[in-house]
């Protein structure tokens, strides 16, 4: 270790289901340019202690599975900068997602978000299930009305938001703000024809009249998703869908294609292939791309 580099401290919360004890562990790591809080715990994890125990896996905000407790705010492991959080004294502080019981170490039960999220049905449904189960052609959409759900479509679940949710803490029942954010989004898409039960769920006790608007959740999420904001909109649309002022826009099928889509060929690309395929017999499959002969 090259003398004059800086160490952080990393305080983390234990738990053994085994022992049924909780303790708090210190470790030391050296910080390095870059570093995240998953390149910590990784570092602790090969060359400290094999035995801590943590999810991650896209390493890149994606996946939403690291999600720790970071100097008591709710964060990605893998996007949270060491120096950041380390601050003056050098000590940071990694506990599990509250919110959620904790299987081991770092890692939670994700099951209510899961299930809660299923109660929300975040997938098109159409009166006539053949139109997405066979696909005939896309529905219509205005990039307009893509705008009004994008924000909303970037939830990737990691449960920071509803970690940070004091209602969600105290009410075993309540949704949280990641299922009625997708509740809200999959009621105002206009590819879907079945807002009612959304709307009805959204309307219970345990949906958006549940919520406190204290924004936390929002100041939470790693990918600007707003759920407070989708929450606002989705109990706005609950109140005037109840008193017969709201109806949902909806979108047609396609219609067919004026002109047909052409068969052209393409060189395969050679590089950054699977291991083990072949370039030569990949070179001769067709590529059908969909594109406008007028472009080419
Ligand atoms: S705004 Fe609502 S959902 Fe978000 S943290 Fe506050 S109470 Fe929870
Ligand atoms: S809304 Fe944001 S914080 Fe909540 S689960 Fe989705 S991405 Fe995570
Ligand atoms: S490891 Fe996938 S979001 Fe952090």
């Amino acid at each position: 270790m090259a003398s004059g580099e800086r160490w952080v401290v990393l305080r983390v919360r234990r738990y053994s289901p085994e022992e049924r004890r909780a303790w708090v562990q210190e470790y030391r790591v050296p910080l390095r340019r870059g570093m995240t809080v998953l390149d910590a715990l990784l570092y602790v994890k090969q060359r400290l202690d094999p035995s801590l125990v943590f999810r991650y896996s896209c390493r890149m905000g994606a996946c939403g599975s690291c999600g720790v407790l970071v100097n008591g705010e709710p964060r990605l492991a893998c996007q949270t900068q060491l120096a950041s959080v380390a601050g003056d004294s050098g000590v940071v502080e990694v506990g599990p997602l509250p919110g959620y019981p904790v299987v081991r170490d770092l890692v939670v039960d994700m099951t209510r978000l899961f299930e809660n999220h299923r109660r929300a049905k975040p997938y098109i449904i159409r009166r006539q299930p053949r139109e997405v189960e066979e696909a005939p052609r896309e529905f219509l959409m205005t990039p307009r009305q893509l705008l009004e759900i994008y924000q909303f479509s970037l939830c990737i679940m990691c449960g920071l938001c509803n970690a940070a949710c004091p209602v969600y803490h105290s009410n075993p029942r309540y949704l949280g703000p990641q299922a009625l954010a997708q509740a809200y989004r999959f009621t105002v898409d206009v590819r879907d024809e079945a807002p009612e039960e959304r709307l009805a769920l959204a309307a219970s006790p345990d949906g958006c009249f549940g919520c406190h608007f204290a924004a936390s959740c929002s100041a939470a999420c790693p990918k600007a998703v707003d759920p407070a904001s989708a929450i606002q909109r989705l109990r706005s649309i609950a109140l005037r869908a109840s008193l017969g002022l709201w109806r949902k826009k909806t979108s047609p099928v396609a219609p067919p294609l004026e002109k047909p889509l052409r068969r052209v060929e393409a060189s395969y690309p050679t590089e950054n292939l699977v291991e083990g395929a072949d370039p030569e017999e990949e070179a001769k499959k067709p590529v059908l791309l969909d594109i406008d002969p007028e472009e080419l």
